[in-house]
């Protein structure tokens, strides 16, 4: 297997930053891209690269492809792309703000800071609403199989896409929701995290079922919760070979395929939605050669 960024398997750190970058207009990022590939090290750096900063270069992976948006009854899933993603992974936040600032003026040559979000493990790995994120995950070889691209030659093996989309929780919603509605939208019970089998079909865990899709629609998830001034969700983050698996779930979610949207939307919105590449690594720092680097 070649070489992957680890952070992507790890699990998820105790605190987290999310920045994403725009490309300064007439700028060329190579060399600014190249200083970013030495200095990370795949583990408290992971980088996702997006389709506009290839483009820039003059790469193109053909799967990485735009997110995709969504409109139904109610329902708005909006594509936000941007140029570079960075998750900082921490067990402290204070060592954030210091990697945020060398990181910062690491790209300052070709790249503005978009967006800062940050992020936190809450009660051992629960969404904000208390219930565990994470239970169907894959594990061990599984999930490597799942999150790697493998068989595709030297620069893209050890890749990985990540489909990111920030959730903005309604917790007055949430809040006036009984004990069983929280439990049925979900699809598992709060207080021991069972799965109920006798939930409506718009329970989250039903519409996102992985062995319920044809192929199987399996995916790496690595979501945390994150909260500033403006509010508080979920940071959705799922790594896998393709988009195929997300963007099948996503369509259930928003009911293209039976008319049913997921329950989740009753008191959560996606507020950005963005695909990147994640290169594999080499000799301890990013492999950018499937983009001719
Ligand atoms: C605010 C947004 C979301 C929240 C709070 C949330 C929360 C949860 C929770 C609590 C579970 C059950 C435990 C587990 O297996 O992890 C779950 C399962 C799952 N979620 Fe989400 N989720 C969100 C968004 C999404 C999105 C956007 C997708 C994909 C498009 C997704 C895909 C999945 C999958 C694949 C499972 C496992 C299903 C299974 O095989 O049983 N989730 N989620």
């Amino acid at each position: 297997m070649a070489a992957y960024q680890t952070g992507i398997l790890q699990e998820v750190p105790s605190v987290a930053r999310y920045l994403t970058f725009s490309l300064i207009a007439g700028t060329n990022p190579l060399e600014t891209l190249r200083r970013l590939a030495e200095q990370s090290d795949g583990q408290s750096l992971v980088i996702g690269l997006g389709r506009s900063l290839l483009l820039t270069l003059g790469a193109e992976i053909s799967t990485l492809k735009n997110f995709p948006v969504h409109v139904a009854a109610g329902i708005e899933v909006p594509s936000t792309p941007t140029a570079l993603w960075c998750w900082l992974r921490a067990e402290d936040r204070g060592d954030l703000v210091h990697q945020t600032h060398q990181l910062c003026d690491l790209l300052a040559d070709a790249f503005e800071c978009e967006s800062v979000l940050d992020a936190f493990k809450h009660a051992g790995g629960r969404d904000l609403t208390g219930y565990e994120d994470g239970t169907e995950n894959p594990e061990g070889e599984e999930a490597i199989n799942v999150a790697f691209v493998r068989g595709e030659g030297a620069g893209m093996d050890g890749s990985s896409f990540v489909a990111v989309q920030t959730w903005l929780h309604d917790f007055s919603l949430f809040n006036a929701m009984t004990q069983e509605q929280q439990d049925n939208s979900i699809g598992r019970r709060k207080s021991d995290n069972e799965e109920l089998d006798d939930v409506p079909l718009s329970a989250h865990v039903k519409r996102t079922a992985q062995e319920d899709f044809t192929p199987e629609a399996f995916l790496l998830r690595r979501s945390m919760p994150w909260s500033d001034a403006s509010g508080e969700g979920l940071q959705f983050v799922a790594f896998d070979r393709s988009f195929d698996s997300f963007e099948a779930q996503l369509k259930r979610m928003v009911g293209e395929d039976d008319g049913i949207s997921d329950a989740l939307f009753r008191f959560t919105r996606p507020i950005t939605g963005c695909y990147f590449w994640c290169p594999p690594m080499k000799a301890g720092q990013l492999d950018l050669s499937a983009l001719g680097l």
